[in-house]
């Protein structure tokens, strides 16, 4: 097990991974930028990815490295480049310097990929997004793969459950960016994200980008049912049909089978 440092260790995902972490008995030190509590088991290290300063007491010495940390929930781009390209440099820098054989595992999103795919993305299809946050994250991947370190990239789809309030939040989403009720996205849920993250620290995953999906994409009607509302069908025809769904087979062939395979799983088991 290792001493390992999480960042975004605050947010939907890394709440609910670092419990996970510290269970499996590595000690972790997290990134946080203000009053967090943590589980009993992991330490804070007050951070900012914009402050290299701060990032040196945060790596020291850590055996691997979990970054989460991104910012895509804001219209302000600059900001968005800021920390998802600049940040993840930062800390890169911070790492190469006082970790240099930490392992280093990084998400991104499925949101890389081009809206006009003709099947669901896999990971050596083309990736030349426009908008800030699939763009930063793109150019960041590339600096983990260039960095010399050992590295992997999990490209993460729609994450959910344990009351993160992700699927109840469709609604909001469909009216904010007109989703088609028939669209079909990848998902997975936070006990995968952390049995792939768990895979990654072991090694598994090292110099591999992976796309992480569960066993069934589910349509935006779908997931706004299960999480209790309604949106409005539609028969209109889709447009990029294949706009957020990925093959998840690259990830299978290296051991990887979902805990929680559907979110129809998920909410007969009470875990969404
Ligand atoms: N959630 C999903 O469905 C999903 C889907 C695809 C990919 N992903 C990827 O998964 C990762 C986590 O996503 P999430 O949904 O958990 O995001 P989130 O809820 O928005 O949390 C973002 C985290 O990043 C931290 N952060 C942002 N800027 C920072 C900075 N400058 N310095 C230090 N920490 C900073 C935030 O800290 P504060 O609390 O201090 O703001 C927070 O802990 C991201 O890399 C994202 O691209 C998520």
């Amino acid at each position: 097990m290792a001493t390992l440092l999480l960042t975004g260790a605050s947010g939907l995902v890394g709440s609910r991974l670092l419990p996970r972490l510290v269970e499996a008995g590595h000690t972790v030190r997290a990134l946080v930028r203000g009053d967090v509590t943590l589980p009993a088991g992991a330490a804070a290290v007050h951070g900012d990815l914009a402050d290299p300063g701060s990032l040196r007491p945060a790596v020291k010495d850590v055996e691997a490295v979990v970054h989460l940390a991104a910012l895509f929930r804001t219209t302000d781009e600059d900001a968005v480049w800021r920390a998802n390209l600049d940040g993840t440099r930062n800390l890169l820098s911070a790492v190469q310097a006082y970790a240099p054989r930490a392992r280093f595992v990084m998400t991104s999103t499925g949101n890389v990929y081009d809206a006009d795919a003709t099947r669901p993305a896999r990971e050596s299809d083309p990736c030349s997004p426009t908008q800030a946050y699939p763009a930063s994250k793109v150019a960041a991947e590339a600096l983990v793969r260039e960095s010399g370190l050992t590295w992997s990239v999990l490209r993460l789809p729609f994450v959910y459950g344990e009351g993160d309030g992700h699927l109840a939040s469709m609604p909001g989403l469909v009216s904010r960016f007109g989703l088609h009720p028939a669209h079909t996205y990848s998902v997975a849920h936070h006990r995968d994200v952390a049995q792939v993250v768990k895979m990654a620290l072991a090694g598994t995953l090292d110099s591999r980008v992976v796309n992480v999906t569960d066993d069934a994409p589910i349509t935006v009607l779908e997931m706004t049912a299960l999480a209790g509302s309604e949106v409005e069908g539609s028969a209109e025809p889709l447009t990029d049909p294949w706009h957020g769904r990925m093959d998840g087979t690259l990830l299978r062939e290296l051991g990887f089978s979902p805990e929680v395979p559907t979110v129809q799983a998920a909410a007969r088991a009470g875990i969404l």
